[in-house]
């Protein structure tokens, strides 16, 4: 008996095949956009007992984007350094918001000095599904935006801040910059309650410790309102904690150019132009290989076919 025609075409196909099986095993693709007017530095630390990705932290110019890719189980934070620099005598490199402090861009184990936007990410977590969310909970320094790519389930849905939260910011929670290239004076950044004034009620600690003790302060309801999608306080899981199943992920740094600061609601808008800039940091899509797909189902039906006589 000779080889079965379909031999071959599951030989023509096998990338296909590959490719599918690879994406479903090995990673996500998380694609790291810039459309800030100025540069930012992402930082990313992964959770205790999660593989660390390729990189703890880069250079992102504007308008450039970088792809990464992600193990499936992954969990852990994204977040973007601003107005860094490298100190010409010591070498050592520092930013005046969401810095890490590890004196180099890399990050390599450490998190964001609040005030941060944070992205936070655990794939594959219960129920299989990515949990995802965008968090003022350690203040804010600049707009951020997750968009989901390709995932299903859940409520896969895009989520962020994009409001300029440091020019609504209340005066007592700013942070001002010391710029040493003159001006200074600038907000650039805005604490979260808690790191202001450290008080059980806005942090959720002591006798707040708890969903039912913990509620919303005049503060965190600012944010809120500036960004209803993203978590004001540690509390706020129920509108701020999205899910999506198998799905890639843009973040975008500023999602929406300077000028949006009339879009006083804090909507998710401007998600087009995103996708734009995503395309070609993907994976294998259903719809860029119709005939393959086409081709093995007919050798499975007609093996099927075959059998059943
Ligand atoms: C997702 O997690 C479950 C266990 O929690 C594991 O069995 C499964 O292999 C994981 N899926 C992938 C694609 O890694
Ligand atoms: C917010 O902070 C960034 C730097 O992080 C700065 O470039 C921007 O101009 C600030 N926005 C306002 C409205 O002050
Ligand atoms: C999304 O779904 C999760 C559970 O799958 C739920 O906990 C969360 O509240 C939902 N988020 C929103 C914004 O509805």
């Amino acid at each position: 008996m000779g080889r079965p025609p379909h031999f071959s075409l599951i030989l023509l196909c096998s990338p296909l095949i590959l490719s599918l099986t690879v994406r479903t095993v090995l990673s996500a693709t998380f694609t790291l956009v810039n459309q800030c007017s100025y540069t930012v530095w992402p930082g990313i630390l992964s959770s205790a007992g999660t593989q660390p990705l390729s990189t703890t932290g880069l250079t992102l110019e504007s308008g450039d984007s970088f792809p990464i890719s992600v193990p499936t189980s992954w969990s852990g934070r994204i977040w973007g350094r601003t107005l860094c620099s490298q100190d010409p005598a010591t070498g050592k490199f520092t930013c005046a918001t969401a810095d890490c402090g590890s004196g180099t861009v890399e990050c390599s184990g450490a998190g964001a000095v609040p005030p941060a936007t944070l992205a936070e990410f655990t794939l594959n977590g219960s129920g299989g599904l990515d949990f995802y969310d965008v968090s003022l909970v350690d203040g804010y320094n600049l707009p951020m935006l997750v968009v989901p790519q390709g995932g299903a389930g859940g409520n896969c849905s895009s989520t962020g801040c994009l409001s300029d939260l440091n020019e609504s910011c209340p005066s007592e929670l700013k942070v001002v910059s010391s710029s040493g290239g003159g001006g200074g004076g600038e907000c650039v950044a805005c604490r979260s309650a808690c790191e202001a004034f450290g008080e059980a009620e806005y942090c959720c600690s002591g006798a707040y410790a708890t969903p039912d003790t913990c509620g919303p302060t005049q503060y965190s309801q600012a944010f809120k309102n500036a960004c209803p999608r993203a978590y004001s306080y540690a509390y706020d899981d129920k509108t701020s904690t999205f899910t999506c199943a198998s799905a890639d992920y843009i973040l975008t740094f500023c999602p929406t150019p300077s000028a949006s600061k009339k879009s006083s609601g804090g909507e998710i808008a401007g998600v087009g132009s995103v996708s734009l800039v995503s395309s070609g940091a993907h994976h294998f899509t259903y719809t860029s290989t119709p005939p393959c797909t086409l081709l093995i189902s007919l050798a499975a039906i007609s093996l099927l076919w075959r059998w059943h006589i």
